[in-house]
């Protein structure tokens, strides 16, 4: 039995019962989070709430999270997943007012959402080997810095890599990089590293900030600034970031190979940091 968390309340998952004019259901009206779990800690949780946070205060929910004890929902979802590692998914929504209409209902309370999931975290063998990845033009809205639950661009740009094999598809807009359907991209030139300046166009994705300050740690210099699309194209290394992909390597974008084809040196250094961080050392070829 998966255990979630509806509105005040823990209950079997099945055992939810959604109304259908819930905001969430008929309009894409959300905001989510996904936070995860290494053993029972929760990484970087505090960024992950104060993000959910903003994601309300933009789009007018009236909820604090950290007011709101969501630090103990997150923690109770993951303490009843089994998994050695956990992924916990929340969402609020606007509710569930008396009828449909597309501005903000007078009547309703925001409905919150959770549940966990093992964390099916991309294995050593595979992370050695690298990933394809292929790009699309950006056509999701000019919000993007919100982390809505209106995902449809991101569902058909998941799903067109998904039929190329690829591991994400990374997006390009007016001839710049932005992010990919649900990671974010870094690459590296010459020891390098550049990565999307975090504004409207992107998501400000905890693990890119996490690899942005370790490699500021490790004296590798950074830059978040305006990515061609030529840069990627022709860059010695690029990776992904997320939640649920960590940070992983990619060596062919659209059949053609990054760099030399194969995992970089950069990526190496930083995913090993990343490793220790995490508490999950591993050594890697
Ligand atoms: N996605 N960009 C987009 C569009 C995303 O949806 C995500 C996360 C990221 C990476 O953010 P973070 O490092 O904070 O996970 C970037 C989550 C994992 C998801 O939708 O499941």
């Amino acid at each position: 039995m998966t255990l979630a968390y509806w509105n005040g309340h823990y209950m079997p998952l099945d055992a939810v019962k959604v109304s259908p004019l819930d905001r969430g259901f008929v309009f894409g009206d959300g905001v989510y989070e996904v936070v995860a779990f290494y053993g029972t800690e929760a990484f970087e949780l505090d960024a992950h709430l104060a993000r959910l946070a903003r994601s309300l205060a933009e789009i007018g929910i009236a909820l604090d999270p950290i007011a709101g004890g969501f630090a103990e929902i997150f923690r109770r979802l993951r303490a009843d997943c089994g998994a050695p590692d956990a992924t916990v998914y929340l969402q609020v929504t606007r509710g569930a007012p008396g009828t449909r209409g597309h501005a903000f209902p007078a009547d309703a309370t925001p409905t919150v959402f959770g549940f966990a999931t093992p964390l099916a975290r991309l294995q050593p063998d595979a992370l050695a080997t690298g990933f394809p990845a292929v790009t699309a033009p950006d056509i999701r809205w000019l919000r993007c810095d919100i982390k809505a639950i209106s995902l449809l661009p991101a569902v058909l740009s998941a799903q067109a890599a998904k039929e190329r094999n690829a591991l994400e598809t990374i997006l390009h807009r007016d001839g710049l990089v932005t992010e990919c359907s649900s990671s974010n991209v870094l690459i590296v030139k010459d020891g390098r590293i550049a990565t999307p300046v975090a504004d409207h166009r992107i998501l400000d994705g905890i693990d890119r900030q996490v690899v942005v300050r370790l490699a500021r740690q490790h004296g590798i210099p950074v830059q978040e600034r305006n990515v061609l699309l030529e840069e990627l194209r022709t860059a010695d290394e690029i990776w992904i970031t997320s939640t649920t992909k960590e940070v992983a390597p990619v060596v062919t974008l659209d059949g053609a190979a990054v760099g030399l084809g194969k995992p970089g040196p950069v990526w190496r250094e930083m995913r090993a940091a990343f490793d220790v961080l995490i508490g999950r050392p591993a050594s890697r070829g």
